[in-house]
């Protein structure tokens, strides 16, 4: 990492803006203290691509970002733009990135910091020392399968269609990623599918078996969803691994977030192509923007995944971690994660608090 790298930042809608200033502080703090040049251009999607060019994901900005080493993107969307046309909503940016960047690997960890144990709302002593890592697919299945849309039929009736497909190779190679992460963990991989039902699952889950051969040290579990689904309630340390389809991931990260206290903790990498992308997996809610209340500790731990899948930067990643963990420590929460006796600071201060320590650390 000795040369110059470019990162985009795609701040976007609602408080994406306000976490990825606050993010910004942290890149500059690694930056002056290890003496290494990054290049960051700021650059509009989503709400605010359409604003500013028609387009939720502008030619300018898709080039950046394919130019670029890495992507650090806020959110996106909002309820002003929910009623355009679907080809025009902010989401569709987001896709178009994924797909564009040829990022099919998406690495959600859901891991709870001691601090914050009391923050969810399962019980301490059911998630206490929850690490879970989910790893969703995420160019293909059904978010991408042909033919969809919205048609109307002779009769004045109209028909929706998506369709969930995946090849053996996209399968084999998000496969593959799972165990690669796993034997670096616990080795164990729970494979997340709907085999009993749907043809395009049961395919999923004879090539993860087959792929698994090369992997004798990885303990590899098939689950349906919804028994996962009430699993991660139910008992939520039973996972390390946990390996599913592109709509799977969505659903089961979110669930996997609130094990942590609050899904403004939780970040995420998306891998497999030049260019990563790193993102915070909470949404853009518009309901607090600008209040300088949202948490930008999502965002901060994206900091970290970048340098660590991006840049092969694991002891920035660890020591970014390190510092979020003893900020906690200390008492400081933002709304979303404060509880009685805590010390409630906002957006900024929070931002302030981990780049300061972060500082010193370095
Ligand atoms: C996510 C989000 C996106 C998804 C939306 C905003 C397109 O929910 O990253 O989990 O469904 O993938
Ligand atoms: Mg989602």
């Amino acid at each position: 990492m000795s040369d110059a790298v470019n990162i985009t930042l795609l701040p976007g809608d609602g408080i994406g803006p306000e976490v990825i200033r606050e993010a910004r502080k942290i890149i500059q703090v690694v930056e002056s203290k290890l003496d290494l040049k990054l290049n960051l251009k700021e650059m509009p999607v989503g709400g605010a691509g359409y604003e500013a060019t028609g387009k939720p994901l502008p030619e300018e900005t898709l080039q950046a970002a394919q130019a670029s080493h890495a992507v650090l993107l806020g959110a996106v969307g909002g309820p002003q733009w929910e009623n355009l046309d679907f080809s025009l909503r902010p989401e569709r940016a987001l896709l178009g990135l994924r797909s564009s960047l040829g990022l099919f690997a998406n690495l959600r960890p859901a891991k709870i910091f001691q601090a914050l144990s009391d923050a969810s709302t399962l019980k301490p002593e059911v998630v206490a020392g929850l690490d879970i890592l989910v790893v969703r697919e995420l160019t293909g299945g059904i978010y991408f399968g042909e033919p969809r849309g919205v048609e109307t039929l002779p009769d004045g009736s109209r028909r929706g269609v998506n369709t969930l497909v995946y090849t053996d190779s996209e399968i084999e190679r998000i496969a593959r990623v799972a165990f690669d992460v796993a034997l670096k963990r616990n080795k164990s991989v729970f494979s997340i599918d709907k085999a009993n039902v749907l043809e395009c699952t049961g395919l999923w889950r004879e090539v993860v078996t087959e792929t698994h051969k090369e992997y004798s040290d990885i303990n590899l579990n098939h689950m349906y969803v919804d028994n996962c689904a009430m699993q991660l309630v139910r008992n939520p340390r039973q996972f390390d691994v946990i390996l599913t389809t592109n709509m799977f991931g969505d659903i089961l990260s979110d669930q996997a977030s609130m094990l942590t206290g609050s899904i403004g903790m939780l970040p995420s990498a998306s891998i497999g192509g030049k260019t990563g992308m790193y993102e915070p997996i909470h949404g853009s809610a518009p309901d607090i923007a600008g209040q300088d209340i949202a948490n930008p500790l999502a965002t901060i731990l994206s900091v970290g995944m970048m340098f660590k899948y991006s840049f092969d930067r694991e002891d920035i990643h660890d020591a970014i971690e390190q510092v979020v963990e003893s900020v906690l420590d200390q008492g400081y929460r933002t709304k979303d994660i404060l509880s009685h006796g805590k010390k409630a600071v906002g957006c900024v201060e929070m931002g302030d608090l981990v780049s300061e320590e972060l500082e010193s650390k370095l």
